[in-house]
C-alpha cells in the first residue's frame, strides 16, 4: 500500500504539491469513485487509479549507473557548473532520477541514479555498510603503516573518526581505497591523513556492481535481478 499522492507523483503527474491539488480538485477517482484525500492508501498493483478518466499505470522504477566524467558536479541542478543530470540521456529527463550519494566535481567512475525514493535512502545510509572501491592516483608511496591505520579507523585533522577501511598499495603512487561510508571528501581526506595527496580518483566498485566495459560519460540501465541484489544489501 502507498500513499496516493505518492503514487501519482512516482508516476509524474506533477510535483507533491500540484498533486495533492489535483486530488483535492476531484480529478482522481481509485476504483471508479472521487478521491480527495491525498493521503489514501492505494494498492497500485489491485487497484485502478485515474486522473481525468485516464488509467494511471504508475513509474517503473529506474536504476542507472553512469561512469562520471571529471568536470560534473553531483548535483541536481547548480547556478555555476554542469551537473551530472546533464548526463542523461534525453529520455531518462524528467523521470525523477535523482544521484545516490556523490562524487566529487573531479572524480570520475560509478554513480547510480534511481527515481526510487526509499530505494535511495536506503541505499545512502551509512548502516548499510555498502563497500565502495575507489582506484588512486597519488603522490607519495603507501606502506604498511598506512595499511594498518586505514583498518584501524582513521581520525582526520577535523576529528572525523572514519571507519574501518582497506588500503591496498598498488606500486609507486598508486592504491586501491574500500570505504563503506560516504563522508565529505572520504577518500581524499583519508589518503592525504597520512601523507599520501590523491591526484586522481575513481570509483570502480559499489557493492557487487563494477564499471565492467561502460565508457566514461556513458550510462545503462540496471537489471532487475542488478536492482534486488542492490536491495538485499
Ligand atoms: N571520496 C572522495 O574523496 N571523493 C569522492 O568523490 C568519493 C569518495
Amino acid at each position: 500500500m502507498e500513499r496516493l499522492d505518492k503514487f501519482l507523483c512516482d508516476s509524474s503527474a506533477g510535483t507533491r504539491s500540484q498533486v495533492k491539488g489535483i486530488i483535492k480538485a476531484g480529478c482522481v477517482t481509485v476504483d471508479g469513485k472521487v478521491e480527495k484525500d491525498p493521503g489514501a492508501k492505494i494498492d497500485p498493483d489491485t487497484q485502478a487509479v485515474c486522473l481525468n478518466g485516464e488509467q494511471v499505470t504508475g513509474a517503473k522504477r529506474l536504476v542507472v549507473m553512469l561512469n562520471k566524467p571529471a568536470g560534473f558536479i553531483t548535483a541536481t541542478e547548480d547556478k555555476n557548473d554542469r551537473t551530472v543530470m546533464e548526463l542523461l540521456p534525453k529520455e531518462l529527463q524528467g523521470r525523477g532520477l535523482n544521484p545516490v550519494g556523490r562524487l566529487d566535481k573531479a572524480t570520475e567512475g560509478l554513480l547510480l541514479f534511481t527515481n526510487d525514493g526509499d530505494l535511495l535512502h536506503r541505499l545512502i545510509s551509512p548502516r548499510k555498510e555498502v563497500p565502495k572501491v575507489y582506484y588512486a592516483r597519488h603522490e607519495g608511496t603507501a606502506n604498511e603503516a598506512d595499511v594498518t591505520a586505514f583498518a584501524a579507523g582513521l581520525t582526520l585533522g577535523d576529528g572525523t573518526v572514519c571507519l574501518s577501511a582497506i588500503l591496498e598499495p598498488l606500486g609507486p603512487g598508486e592504491s586501491r581505497v574500500t570505504v563503506c561510508e560516504g563522508k565529505y571528501h572520504q577518500v581524499r581526506r583519508m589518503m592525504a591523513s597520512r601523507g599520501l595527496p590523491v591526484t586522481y580518483l575513481e570509483r570502480q566498485q559499489e557493492g557487487k556492481l563494477t564499471l565492467g566495459d561502460l565508457p566514461r560519460g556513458k550510462i545503462r540501465l540496471l537489471t532487475e535481478e542488478e536492482i534486488r541484489d542492490l536491495e538485499e544489501k
